[in-house]
Parts: C-alpha cells; structure tokens; sequence
C-alpha cells in the first residue's frame, strides 16, 4: 500500500504522517509537499529515519512535475493537506491561494483518475460555510449552503465543488472532510495559539482581533487526525464528513485561559484592529461521522491544550 500525502509538512500534516508511520509500518508513506514557510522543515530529519518514507519536493500546482511523480509512484490513496491557509495573506494574495488550493487539487484530481488511484481525500474546513451568529444555537450540516466569507474560504469551497464535480462525471473516488479549528504541536508560529504561548512566554503583547468575541470550536490536531483516518479508509465514496469536537470558546476567553496557564497577566493582551472581514461563530454537526463511522475524540480539551503548551516550551 502506497499513501501519498501532500502538503504533509505542515501542521496538520506533520501529525498525521507520524500517525501513520507509528501505526501502519507496512505502508509505504510519499509525502510532497512546497516547504512554505509553514512546513515543519526539520521533521523530514526524523521521518528520514523510517524506511518506508520518502520525501518529494514539489508544487501541486505543477501539472507536469505532478503527472511524473504519479506515474512513477503509482499511488493506492492520495490525501490532500496542501493549501495556503493564512486568513489573513488570503486578503491580499490571492492568486497564490487559487493556485495551490484549487488548481493543485485539480490537478490530484485528474492525475488520480488518470492513475487509478483507490480514493483522494481533501481535507477542507467549516469556513467554506461562512459563519453563524454569536447567539445562534444552529450547527452546519455537511449539506448546508456554502457561503464563504474570505478568499481562504472561498478557494476551500471551489476545491470541493471541483472534486464533487469530478467525482459525478468522471467517477472519481473521492471523500471530503470539514473540520474545525485545530491547535496542537508543530503548528506554524503565526496561527493564534502558538502565537499567545510564545508571545507569552516572552512576556510580549499578545495581540486579539476587534473585541475578542469570536467563538470557535477548537479540535485537538490528534483527534483530527485520528477521524481523518477512519475516513481515508473507511469513508465512503463520494461523501462528505463535518469534523468536530464541540468545544466553544471566543478569542478572548481562549487567550485569557492561556495568560493563565502560563502565569501571566492579562494586560499583556492588545486588542488590534479587526480584519476586513472576521467570521463571528462556526459550529458544526457532526453526527454522520459520529453514526457512520463510529468516530470519539480521544482527548479532553484542556489535558490536549496542556500538551500544546508544553511542546511551545520545550521549542
Ligand atoms: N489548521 C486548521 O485549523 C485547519 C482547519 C480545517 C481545515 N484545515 C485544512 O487542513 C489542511 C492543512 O492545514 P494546516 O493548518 O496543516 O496548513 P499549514 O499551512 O500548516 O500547512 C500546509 C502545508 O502545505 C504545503 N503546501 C502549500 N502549498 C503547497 C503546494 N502548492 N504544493 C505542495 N505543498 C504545498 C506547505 O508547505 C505546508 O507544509 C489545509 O488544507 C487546511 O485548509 C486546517
């Protein structure tokens, strides 16, 4: 069995592929991935040390680079973590965010229907839905409307589209999944709970957006990773899975939590200009996971954010 996994240096990535290489030591594991600025360079050094792992650099946008890496590789499962994924960059480039989280996951789509690959799995998020109200008690479900409010967002929604699409014409096997705000180790250092620890940690200001009220549903990356498993191999075709963990905090709540944690006080916090445009609340539903596939989150919010922090110390 031969798994390639794009984007695999990441955050999101990183956990997953030590997931696999710790639990499927037969697997052969292809990881390619761009090395942004947001890929976790020196993993490859312990990766390198699995015999049944190979290292390709490479850009999925690149058609015909792609194409040789597929027909040489010959892949089973093909699961898609590459994108560009700052909100904020997002505002301003949007050409990159086209190119990688759309044309890329074209390209996976037709190389994996050229190649007969068993299955594509994307990984995409709940902002494709937009956002809710603060006091709303709605939670989306996997076939509520898209709506998405940012460019991120946007480009998440037209990958899916493209590969439900696909999947209709051509028959491609295909899963999608949803999920949540992750936190967890090996998380880039601009994303928001990595920044509040190391800019805490360091007793500098640790900036929040408009007043901080935001709420997310925030899912321990291993969790993630643990439903993102049973749906590559398990999943059934054609479908999509929200991915959640029902575990609602705002912003400012959440920061404060880790001011606290770490012993320090709350006048370290700086509230900065929000962005052009800030999604209020997301919640999902995620019981299809739940009944179908027998999905439980391991691992209880707050003994998770303890392991968080303390992996943003020992770095
Ligand atoms: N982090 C979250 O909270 C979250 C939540 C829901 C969904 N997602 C989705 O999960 C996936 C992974 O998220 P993450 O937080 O790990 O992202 P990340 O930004 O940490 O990592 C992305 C990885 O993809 C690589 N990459 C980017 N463009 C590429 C390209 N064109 N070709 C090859 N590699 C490329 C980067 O080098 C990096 O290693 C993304 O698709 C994202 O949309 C993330």
């Amino acid at each position: 069995m031969k798994i390639l996994v794009t984007g695999g240096l990441g955050f999101i990535g990183t956990n997953f592929v030590k997931m696999l290489l710790g639990k499927y030591k037969d697997y052969k594991i292809v990881v390619l991935d761009k090395l942004t600025y947001a890929a976790n360079k020196i993993m490859l050094n312990e990766f390198k040390n699995f015999s049944n792992f190979k290292f390709i650099k490479g850009d999925i946008a690149n058609y015909e680079f792609l194409e040789k890496v597929f027909r040489k590789e010959k892949f089973d499962y093909v699961i898609n973590f590459a994108a560009e994924t700052s909100v904020d960059k997002s505002f301003t480039f949007q050409n990159e965010f086209v190119s990688s989280n759309v044309l890329g996951v074209v390209n996976l789509a037709m190389l994996c229907l050229k190649y007969k690959v068993k299955r594509l799995h994307q990984v995409s998020t709940d902002e494709v839905y937009g956002d809710l109200e603060l006091d709303s008690k709605k939670k989306f479900k996997e076939d509520s409307p898209f709506n998405p409010k940012n460019p991120y967002a946007l480009s998440k929604a037209q990958a899916e589209e493209y590969l439900l699409m696909f999947h209709k014409l051509n028959g491609l096997n295909v899963t999608i999944s949803r999920s949540t705000n992750n936190f967890g180790m090996y998380q880039a250092s601009d994303k928001l709970i990595p920044l509040v620890i190391n800019r805490a940690l360091n007793k500098m200001e640790v900036p929040v957006y408009g007043d901080g009220k935001n709420v997310r549903d925030w899912i321990f990356v291993l969790d993630h990773c643990k439903a993102l498993d049973l749906i590559l191999f398990n999943g059934k075709d054609g479908e999509v899975y929200n991915i959640g963990a029902d575990e609602f905090h705002s912003n400012i709540n959440l920061v404060k939590f880790i001011l606290k944690k770490l012993k320090r006080s709350e006048k370290l916090i700086e509230f900065v200009k929000d962005r052009k445009v800030n999604d209020k609340k997301y919640a999902l539903d995620f019981s299809k996971i739940t009944n179908e596939l027998g999905y439980r989150k391991d691992y209880d919010f707050e003994y998770a954010l303890d392991l968080t922090i303390d992996y943003y110390k020992s770095r």
